[in-house]
């Protein structure tokens, strides 16, 4: 597919239709979202797989318990065969800045020093890399956000280093799920180009 088409395609599904993901093209998306660049070289990211049935079963049981799922607005995300969870370690950032090529930047004594956490924006760049390739694949993936990670770190043994920046489901979309936006993006329009750009200076 060419790259225009890929970014074009892409919209977030939020409804598969069940058949499993072939064998190793997973593992070849996420291949490819490790290429994605990060501060320092720091690659302080990582991707927390759950495709076996019993883990995606333990998934939705702590992240949408049986209650929370009688109203949920999407019973098709649960047919996702698979959930990425990408994870940031900002610790490996402090480590890589106080090394000595690095420490003039002041930012390897404590996460709390850095201007932006770029721990996020890199993991945020590998899961888009991911995003990306989901499509190029043939397939679909929702990008969402979870109100409390802790069941999520308690029941998959994620410690307090490790953050999730949000959850990847993926899998085919079901034959309705890409033919019209959803979600926001059903009642919000995107922005004009010269709305998002400004040229020379921000100011009015
Ligand atoms: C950081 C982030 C958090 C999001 N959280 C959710 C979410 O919790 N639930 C959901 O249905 N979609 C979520 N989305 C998807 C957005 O609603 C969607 O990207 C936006 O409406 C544009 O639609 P499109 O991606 O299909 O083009 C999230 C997207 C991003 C980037």
């Amino acid at each position: 597919m060419e790259f225009g088409d890929t970014v074009r395609r892409r919209r977030m599904c939020r409804d598969f239709d069940g058949r499993p993901i072939a064998a190793g093209i997973l593992d070849m998306l996420i291949d490819q979202a490790r290429r994605a660049p990060s501060a320092g070289f720091s690659q302080g990211t990582g991707f927390l797989v759950l495709d076996e049935p019993r883990e995606r079963d333990r998934f939705w049981e702590v992240t949408l318990p049986a209650v929370a799922r009688a109203g949920f607005a999407f019973p098709g995300l649960l047919r996702a065969p698979a959930i990425v969870i990408p994870l940031a370690h900002s610790q490996a950032y402090v480590d890589r800045y106080a090394e000595p090529d690095k420490a003039r930047a002041g930012l390897g004594e404590s996460a709390e020093a850095w201007p932006v956490p770029y721990w996020l924006v890199d993991t945020s760049f590998a899961t888009m890399t991911l995003l990306l390739g989901v499509v190029d694949a043939g397939l679909g993936a929702l990008f969402y956000a979870l109100d409390d990670y802790g069941p999520l770190r308690d029941a998959f043994d994620v410690s307090g280093d490790w953050q999730p920046i949000g959850i990847v489901a993926l899998g085919h979309p079901s034959a309705e799920a890409l033919s019209r936006p959803v979600g926001s993006a059903a009642s919000r329009p995107r922005r004009s180009f010269d709305d998002v750009v400004r040229r020379g200076s921000w100011g009015a």
